[in-house]
């Protein structure tokens, strides 16, 4: 796929994920040949309010790019100055603005899914973020807030008159949260109203989830989120399958937990051990969900006090 004259053979991004696709996650991502990242969504007003804990948002890695910093908001002046001051401080190549978030807490506000609720808002935040930044601006997406307002061609197509490089669509209304199945045929549907590239979301778990959405659906891209928690080796395999024509590669335990242990490690890099022993325990389970033993290690998960102990329960899934 091509976005904003790059080209990314693998077809495929990382998708923002709140409490997990931190600096540290991509930088993990990036080893397994990710070439497309968005940091978790961050908040325009914070931003401009200088909220400290903010910005840590924003940090990335030498490794991790081209990026896509995410912004949420809905006035169009606010979300300008914030790509500015954000862009003066970091770096990142692409902005994107968060018209997905579902939750209540957002969308009371106006922001995230609510945006989809006044298109012409959408044009006016993406022009304003336009003339602010030198960069390519993107949006992302769900098909509508409801079943009875599906309204993401309309949505696209206000994003692509105000300028927007691509747009990402996540084949859910913002009322279905997580549940239910993703609508490819919205997808396609707004793939084919606009001329700029799309890339689709929703529901890729598996390399055979990746490969057939993107032969049936034509998009240009595909993006993977719930699916790589605990899993990266899932973007490993559809980079390998896409951009070098090869076929998955089976994942040892050996490999689990020496995978496992070095995302502790980014993630304590960035942010500290303590941090990163509370903010580990929504990844570690995962990794090893389904491998004999793993049950005692959710288990323990909560009261480990260190990075020794949680290492150690890692060693002893060898003990089957
Ligand atoms: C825990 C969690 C946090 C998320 N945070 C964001 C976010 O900050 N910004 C965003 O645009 N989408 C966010 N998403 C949506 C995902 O990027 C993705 O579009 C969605 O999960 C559908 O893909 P999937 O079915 O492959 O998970 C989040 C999803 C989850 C599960």
């Amino acid at each position: 796929m091509r976005l904003a004259g790059v080209n990314y053979p693998s077809r495929l991004a990382l998708g923002p994920m709140a409490g997990y696709t931190d600096a540290g996650f991509r930088r993990l991502a990036r080893e397994m040949g990710l070439e497309l990242a968005f940091t978790e969504m961050i908040s325009a007003k914070a931003v401009v309010y200088e909220n400290e804990k903010t910005f840590t948002y924003a940090v990335s890695h030498e490794s991790d790019h081209p990026l896509g910093l995410q912004l949420f908001g809905s006035e169009p002046h606010i979300m300008a100055e914030a790509a500015k001051i954000l862009a003066e401080r970091y770096p990142y190549e692409i902005l994107d603005i968060n018209a997905g978030c579902p939750a209540r807490k957002i969308m009371r506000n106006r922001e995230g899914s609510a945006l989809l609720r006044r298109p012409s808002l959408l044009f006016d935040i993406v022009s304003a973020v336009k003339k602010a930044v030198a960069k390519p601006v993107s949006v992302k997406m769900r098909i509508g807030t409801t079943k009875n307002t599906i309204n993401a061609v309309e949505a696209a197509r206000a994003c692509e008159a105000a300028g927007a490089s691509f747009i990402t669509v996540h084949g859910r209304t913002a009322d279905q949260l997580y549940t239910g199945r993703a609508d490819w045929d919205q997808i396609v549907k707004v793939k084919q109203s606009v001329s700029i590239p799309v890339i689709g979301s929703g529901d890729i778990f598996t390399l055979e989830d990746a490969v057939e959405k993107m032969d049936r659906y034509k998009v240009d891209g595909v993006m993977v989120a719930r699916g790589v928690i605990g899993n990266p080796f899932l973007i490993r395999d559809i980079v390998n399958w896409f951009a070098h024509g090869k076929g998955p590669k089976p994942v040892s335990l050996e490999e689990r937990v020496k995978t496992a242990k070095k995302h502790f490690d980014y993630i304590a890099e960035d942010k500290g051990e303590y941090r990163a022993l509370l903010e580990f325990r929504s990844h570690a389970g995962r990794y090893f969900s389904g491998i004999r033993g793993s049950s005692v290690l959710r288990a323990k998960l909560s009261s480990t006090e260190s990075k020794e102990e949680l290492f150690a329960l890692m060693e002893d899934l060898f003990k089957g």
